[in-house]
């Protein structure tokens, strides 16, 4: 079988579980890889085998032969590597959020459209086993009509002071807000019509990084259901996993409960510390990354071969993210606001 050829732009802690992921597959070939930074770019090269390096997108998609793109840059730079990929013909594997205004939004959307590409937002709690065993439920109908939910994503402090270096260009809502919007409408199978959302802030400020600490919101399904979403970036660094994830749906007729990150599966402890590790999206297994991260970007290639429709679709992401600036503004001016789609 004739190679799929990958190229990587952006390869920094997510881009590396993309080149790992995608080494990993037998039919995949990384062919190039693209960083502003060189020295992290030969290091991915280096260790997966890459054959080209470069700093600047442009002269990569002008000179490296690949057939589609994974976009794995900061949060608010995802649109003009996107719309350069799409005019260079060449599909696209995106990291969340899609974009974060109206208008990069609209700009890749129409770069998609037009040059005729592939495109996939790697909104990967799709393939996280809880939420889409609770999906297949939903859809048997075993809990009813969807009514109302909960859902809480929410980050250790460290992520926004030490882990990402752009963490005050971005904010939760953008870096995990856009994860658990996408699985909850993705549950409640409707779009949002209407959203209420209160910040909070001060205490991230207070440790020299000027982002949001808290969003809580309401958010009103045009099939009538509601849902608060929690998304907060200050969870004490001692919590026994980084991020803090649960979720409830209750429906006419049952109720469906998930808690992915206090799971009772595995903890390990030694004299300091008591650790819950994360088994569901980057486990190793006989040396390869299992697991919803890397199934996601399995399920982007394997699609693109058998040209059958991905399972997030490009207008699906766009639209949740029209949802998050609907959020941004109801948390600015205090009101509810009507997501404009
Ligand atoms: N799916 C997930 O669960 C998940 C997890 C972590 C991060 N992410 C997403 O992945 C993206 C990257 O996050 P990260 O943690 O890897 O960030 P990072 O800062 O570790 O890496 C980003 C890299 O992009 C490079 N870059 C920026 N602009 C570029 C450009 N124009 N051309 C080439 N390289 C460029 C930077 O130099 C950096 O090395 C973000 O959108 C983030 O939200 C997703």
């Amino acid at each position: 079988m004739e190679k799929i050829k990958a190229s990587i732009i952006g390869a920094g802690k997510q881009g590396e579980v993309h080149a790992r992921t995608l080494s990993e597959i037998p039919y995949v070939e990384i062919v190039a890889v693209c960083d502003l930074n060189k020295s992290r770019a030969e290091e991915m090269a280096n260790k997966y085998g890459i054959k080209e390096i470069y700093t600047d997108h442009k002269e990569m998609l002008e000179k490296s032969d690949c057939d589609f793109v994974a976009i794995v840059t900061p949060d608010h730079l995802h649109a003009q590597v996107t719309i350069d990929s799409a005019n260079a013909k060449k599909h696209v594997l995106i990291e969340k959020p899609f974009a974060t205004t109206r208008k990069d939004i609209f700009d890749m959307l129409e770069a998609i459209e037009r040059n005729q590409v592939r495109a996939m937002v790697d909104l990967h709690n799709r393939w996280s086993p809880p939420f889409s065993t609770a999906k297949r439920a939903i859809e048997n109908g075993d809990i009813g009509e969807v009514r109302s939910g909960y859902i809480r994503l929410n980050d250790n402090k460290f992520v926004a002071t030490d882990m990402l270096a752009w963490s005050a260009n971005s904010s939760i809502l953008w870096f995990l807000g856009s994860h658990s919007l996408d699985a909850i409408s993705w549950l409640v199978n409707s779009r949002v019509d209407k959203v209420y959302s209160v910040a909070r802030d001060g205490v991230l400020k207070n440790l020299g990084i000027d982002t949001i600490d808290m969003y809580q919101t309401t958010l009103e399904f045009e099939n009538g259901a509601i849902v608060q979403m929690e998304n907060g970036w200050i969870t004490p660094n001692g919590n026994t996993a980084i991020i803090d994830f649960k979720c409830n749906v209750l429906g006419s007729e049952g109720m469906i409960n998930i808690n992915t990150s206090s799971h009772d599966l595995i903890q390990i402890s030694n004299e300091k510390r008591t650790i819950t590790p994360d088994i569901l999206a980057k486990p190793i297994i006989e040396d390869k990354m299992a697991g919803f991260s890397s199934n996601s970007i399995r399920s982007f290639v394997d699609r693109l071969i058998d040209d059958k429709p991905f399972q997030v679709s490009v207008e699906e992401a766009a639209n949740s993210c029209l949802v998050l600036i609907a959020i941004l503004e109801s948390a600015n001016t205090g009101k509810a606001v009507k997501v404009e789609y």
